[in-house]
């Protein structure tokens, strides 16, 4: 096994951001995984963990060994009258699953079409869109924890999912490398098209009881209407994630601004923090050659590959501008590539 030196990862992150790995490579199988760890602790190398690149946030020079998983398979483990278990690849498209899985005739994945990326980093993040959570199809997620030396699977309980928000992104996941994810999805057609904007699709084209079709094809429309194409205009989707406040937080926001959108999210509220930095002015408006997209505010574009410290100022002039006029701090949501460092004493 010997990786890549001085791999470019410019066309490996939809930020558009230029930026090279110090070593790269690529694992297709458990066995070449290991290989790739045994190289890094021989050569004294972090590791870094790479999906699709439609959720980081590059450096120029990332140091260290950075791992993609090219793990594929989608096979079905399991199976009732009424649902089917599928092990898929980390390495797997995930639009390509969502879209085999409606050809299929399972449900449950069509809220999620064209959301970019692999199918091994959507627990991470816990990828979400149209009102589902990929936390509510997943069983459980095989992993190789770096610690233990050993492949281990999480229940959905031990992924600790929230809000953008897995036990992978935190420190206490981090050693884990995810491999296979075991989801379960509806072989009736039920859907779910409680977000207002499908609501309001449906509404408009009389259709009373749309199918996963249906739906995938609504949700591809209206993302292609609002958001960027990673291809077209260098973006990774939300740039901010909402905010989640409680009930007083919310009744003071209301008082100022009876018209924010905002939602329940469990016994809290979710802003749209779209709807702010709309607000704010900033809509269309470029610091530098970068800015918030002129039809979605949460999105920020990078159309003339700014490097990450330009971008980062013109965030944090934004998350500035928020602070000061409605009270809210506004998070990050896309993550740079935290370094693994190994046990050495682990070498074989
Ligand atoms: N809005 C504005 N101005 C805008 C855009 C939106 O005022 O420029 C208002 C809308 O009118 C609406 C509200 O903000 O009332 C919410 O907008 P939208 O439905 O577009 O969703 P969002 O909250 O901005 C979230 C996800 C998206 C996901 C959409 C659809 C996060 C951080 N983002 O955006 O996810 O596609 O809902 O479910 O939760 C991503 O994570 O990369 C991503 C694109």
């Amino acid at each position: 096994m010997q990786p890549l030196a001085d791999f470019p990862l410019d066309s490996m992150n939809t930020l558009g951001v230029k930026s090279k790995a110090e070593y790269f490579y690529s694992f297709g199988s458990v066995e070449e995984l290991e290989h790739a760890i045994g190289w890094a602790r021989s050569h004294n190398q972090p590791l870094r963990l790479l999906g699709g690149g439609s959720n980081v946030l590059l450096e120029p020079d990332v140091s260290g060994l950075i791992l993609q998983s090219a793990i594929l398979g989608k096979h079905c483990v399991r199976d009732t009258e009424s649902q089917v278990w599928l092990k898929v690849g980390a390495g797997e498209n995930w639009h390509d699953f969502t879209q085999w899985s409606i050809q299929n005739g399972y449900s449950g994945l069509e809220n999620l079409s064209l959301i970019p990326g692999l199918v091994g980093a959507s627990p991470i993040q816990n990828i979400g869109a149209y009102g589902v959570e990929v936390s509510s199809l997943i069983e459980s997620v095989e992993v190789y924890d770096l610690e233990q030396n050993q492949l281990r699977t999480l229940n959905k309980m031990e992924c600790e999912f929230a809000y953008r928000d897995s036990i992978f992104k935190r420190s206490e996941g981090r050693a884990l490398i995810v491999l296979n994810i075991t989801f379960v999805l509806d072989k009736s057609p039920s859907v779910n098209i409680s977000y207002p904007v499908l609501q309001q699709h449906f509404e408009n084209a009389n259709i009373a009881k749309p199918s996963a079709r249906d739906v995938a094809d609504a949700v591809i429309e209206i993302r292609q209407r609002k958001l960027p194409s990673p291809s077209e205009t260098p973006n990774v989707g939300s740039f901010f994630k909402n905010p989640v406040v409680d009930e007083d937080q919310l009744s003071q926001l209301l008082k100022l601004h009876p018209e924010m959108p905002h939602y329940t999210h469990g016994a809290l509220y979710k802003i749209a923090a779209a709807w702010l930095i709309d607000q704010a002015g900033w809509k269309g408006k470029a610091i530098a050659g970068v800015a918030v997209h002129h039809r979605q505010a949460l999105v920020v574009v990078n159309p003339e590959h700014q490097n990450l410290d330009v971008i980062l100022g013109f965030a944090s002039e934004v998350q500035r501008d928020i602070q000061q006029k409605f009270g809210i701090s506004l998070e990050i949501e896309p993550q740079c590539l935290a370094s693994i460092e190994l046990d050495r004493s682990a070498a074989s």
